[in-house]
């Protein structure tokens, strides 16, 4: 077989096999297969796309390229959560320890921010101590002992993603909806569930920004775990403001907590139901969805989430009192509040660029040249058709940097745009796509 031949035949518009795509996946991990043909044949599946089986083939021989973790030491259906990003986003800070709490082992592999803000290992260090990266018989013996444990992304998980990601991200072949699906799924089976919660969004603060392109990658996406076996549903949800209220890793983690408290934002609490409910019942943790979701209600009144929470720090080797007591988490020196200039409505949010403000007073992902702080970030006030009143505070920002806040505070206002007629409030659930069907709501 010979690369040169694989691409013109995808150039050409013609299916490859399954042996032809394990060749080039197996020789390209293995640095036999140089870049620039690499390149020229992603540039060619851009074009042409993939079918169904190509892009199946892709997907499993990109989880086979390295580990794949067994999780068969820990008792049960294991389930697991991925999530397209956006801002805001503390899903598996609550999701996670609500539905251990409902006994479903969670055994969470976990990334770094990819875009503005901070991923939830990240947040997790927010946690005076914790450490996320512990060797595979660790992992499992936490989950074994307290039903939940978040690692960080070890580099032998499917590392033919991680090549190939890394060539599309400077070739400009990232956002193609095939490659994107085993892309996501790749990591997702090397990663060990039998359940598969993709928790997909949609807007302004995504990675897909328009419904028909989310739902067309959450329907690929749930073919592809169907496909190999795997109990698999994606629920999308609106992106167009940020999820919740805060952005920014330690005021987030914060929003987490108060959620598990009963008291965060009912659109956050009402994402972790829908996702969990799918993850108890489809583990047969309960005998439907609805069940599920009452348990999972439960897991809040009763504060074994947030208990659940606690003890996940602490097996972590973080500090656990903070999650009892939240000015524990770091803080940031300056306060600065924003204010609404006229009467009005929120009509609209830049969403991206509510990350970028928190970017700018240094809550982005780490670089080479600065570590992230923690502590920073903004608090929203108001959200999409809310009123506000000239005067009101729309918004805290949190810093350490005077110059920094001025330049964020600017950004901020500047992705808002106001209203002086009543707005009307959006769906947040939008569709819930099993192997079964579709559901728009
Ligand atoms: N996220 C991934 O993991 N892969 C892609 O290709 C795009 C987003």
């Amino acid at each position: 077989m010979r690369m040169y031949d694989i691409i013109m035949k995808k150039r050409n518009g013609l299916a490859l096999t399954k042996e032809e795509i394990n060749f080039m996946v197996e020789g390209y991990t293995k640095g036999e297969i140089p870049d620039y043909q690499m390149s020229a044949l992603m540039m060619a599946i851009y074009f042409k796309g993939m079918t169904e089986e190509e892009t199946f083939a892709l997907t499993m021989a990109m989880a086979y390229s390295g580990d794949i973790i067994d999780l068969s030491k820990i008792e049960g259906l294991k389930a697991d959560k991925h999530s397209t990003g956006g801002v805001g986003d503390k899903t598996s800070l609550v999701l996670g320890p609500m539905v251990a709490a409902c006994k479903v082992p969670i055994a969470k592999m976990a990334g770094r921010g990819l875009g503005h803000t901070g991923g939830t290992i990240d947040k997790l260090e927010s946690f005076l101590g914790l450490s996320t990266s512990f060797t595979n018989q660790e992992f499992i013996d936490y989950v074994n002992q307290i039903g939940i444990a978040i690692i960080g992304q070890t580099a032998d998980l499917a590392p033919a993603d991680r090549k190939l990601y890394a060539l599309r991200d400077v070739t400009a072949t990232v956002d193609q909806l095939s490659l994107i699906a085993s892309s996501i799924m790749s990591k997702k089976l090397a990663a060990g569930a039998d359940v598969i919660v993709l928790d997909v969004k949609t807007g302004s603060g995504a990675f897909m920004k328009r419904e028909d392109d989310a739902v067309a990658l959450a329907r690929e996406m749930v073919k592809i775990g169907t496909s190999a076996g795997k109990e698999t549903v994606a629920i999308i949800s609106d992106m167009n403001q940020p999820l919740g209220y805060a952005v920014g890793n330690a005021l987030e983690v914060k929003e987490a907590i108060d959620t598990l408290n009963g008291e965060g934002s009912k659109e956050l609490l009402e994402l972790c139901l829908t996702l969990g409910s799918y993850m108890v019942a489809y583990t047969k943790h309960a005998s439907s969805v609805e069940e599920a979701r009452e348990m999972l209600l439960k897991t809040i009144e009763d504060k074994s989430a947030l208990k659940k929470l606690a003890e996940l720090v602490k097996m972590q080797g973080g500090d656990e009192r903070a999650v009892y007591d939240t000015t524990m988490l770091p803080k940031a020196s300056i306060i600065m509040e924003i204010k609404a200039e006229a009467d009005g409505f929120i009509e609209k949010i830049e969403t991206e660029e509510i990350g970028i403000v928190s970017a700018i007073l240094g809550g982005g992902r780490e670089t080479k040249e600065s570590k992230i702080d923690l502590s920073v970030g903004v608090v929203m006030h108001k959200k999409i058709s809310d009123a506000v009143k000239e005067g009101e505070s729309i918004a805290t920002m949190y810093g350490n940097d005077l110059e920094k806040l001025q330049q964020a505070k600017e950004k901020f206002l500047s992705a808002i745009t106001f209203s002086k007629t009543p707005v009307p409030k959006g769906r947040f659930i939008k569709w819930i796509i099993t192997s079964s069907g579709t559901t728009k709501y």
